[in-house]
């Protein structure tokens, strides 16, 4: 009975309250590899999958769905992918990259890998969480957001229902792998999906997960609970949101004396980057650190929840903080 008693406490306090994910610290639990590219297959237009090894067959620290790992190119660049493989098989690494014409160039360079070369990683993290005990699973996959989502879909099994939405089939990576249970809606065939509608389905107390562009993200979060208050939601961008509620201020870059203007609809480091092209990055999202710089002076409106106590006075990560007002002063 107490076995019994803990478990619907548990259950209480897990699927009667709205979750909302991310931001959530990350777990710094991850190793780095240097591992070879095993295979590269086309999956869909623009989109690669990468199967990764370690040399002489070594065994591959575990992973969770929902993780990912990050990859360090030869340019310098950090760019971070999700696992969709399977976590059971413990000597490779599966990650799938969509090349991005007017990106910032890393997806182009992870296109430019062949079999057989090597690349170090940093991993498997997870950020993405996949609750194991939710009574149902509704999966909302938008386009390359269908990476971390496969796992995940195998792991819930006969729970778990997945809306695959994108523009058409040919962009849509993983078609033939998915359970044939799995809505398939590209634009073209059935025209824009309408969000709220979809998530009004998932079940009282189903764990919704949601993985795709800023915009469907947002709706979700803006509409889930009043459609399903029972329901969990847990989200992953999978690229920077844009900045909607900034304003104007100035940088000085304490080493050279630099100033540099970040515009209101900008972020610190997108201005940052106009005059240091090679300044670090990787999830432009505010959960990695990989952007952490200290700040000499100024006050910091802080808009991750990666950082500190200890942190938060003097360091800011550019990719999402700003000022609060008035001019910051960093140590660049
Ligand atoms: S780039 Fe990841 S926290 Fe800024």
């Amino acid at each position: 009975m107490r076995a019994i008693g803990l478990a619907v406490d548990v259950y209480k306090k897990v699927f009667t309250r709205p979750v909302i994910s991310p931001p959530q610290p990350v777990r710094h639990t991850g190793f780095d590899l240097d591992l070879t590219i095993e295979s590269v297959r086309a999956e869909a237009a623009d989109v690669v999958s990468l199967v990764l090894t370690r040399p002489g067959g070594a065994v591959l620290p575990a992973w969770r769905p929902g993780s990912h790992i990050d990859v360090f190119l030869e340019s310098g660049r950090q760019r971070q992918y999700s696992l969709c493989g399977d976590p059971r098989d413990r000597h490779r690494y599966r990650i799938a990259v969509r090349r991005i014409e007017d990106g910032d160039g890393g997806s182009s360079e992870m296109h430019t890998l062949r079999s057989g070369d090597r690349v170090r990683i940093r991993g498997p993290r997870n950020a993405f969480t996949f609750v194991e005990t939710a009574p149902s699973y509704l999966f909302v996959a938008a386009g390359i957001g269908i990476t971390p989502i496969l796992p995940m879909v195998r792991a819930a099994g006969a729970r778990g229902r997945l809306v695959y939405l994108g523009r058409s089939r040919d962009t849509m990576p993983f078609l033939d792998e998915l359970p044939a249970t799995c809505e398939i809606r590209p634009d073209d065939e059935v025209g824009t999906s309408d969000i709220p509608a979809l998530l009004a389905t998932a079940a009282p107390g189903a764990a919704v997960y949601v993985c795709g562009p800023p915009p469907v993200i947002d709706l979700a979060r803006r509409t889930l609970f009043a459609l399903n208050p029972t329901a969990s939601l847990h989200t992953e961008l999978f690229s920077a949101r844009a900045v909607t509620d900034g304003r104007e201020f100035d940088m000085v870059l304490a080493r050279s004396g630099e100033t540099v203007r970040v515009a209101a609809t900008e972020t610190a480091l997108d201005a940052l980057r106009r005059v240091q092209p090679d300044v670090v990055f990787s999830c432009r999202q505010g959960f990695c650190g990989t952007c952490k710089t200290r700040v000499l002076g100024g006050e910091i409106d802080h808009r991750d929840r990666l950082l500190t106590p200890d942190e938060r006075p003097d360091h800011l990560l550019t990719c999402v903080s700003r000022s609060a007002g008035g001019v910051l002063t960093l140590d660049l």
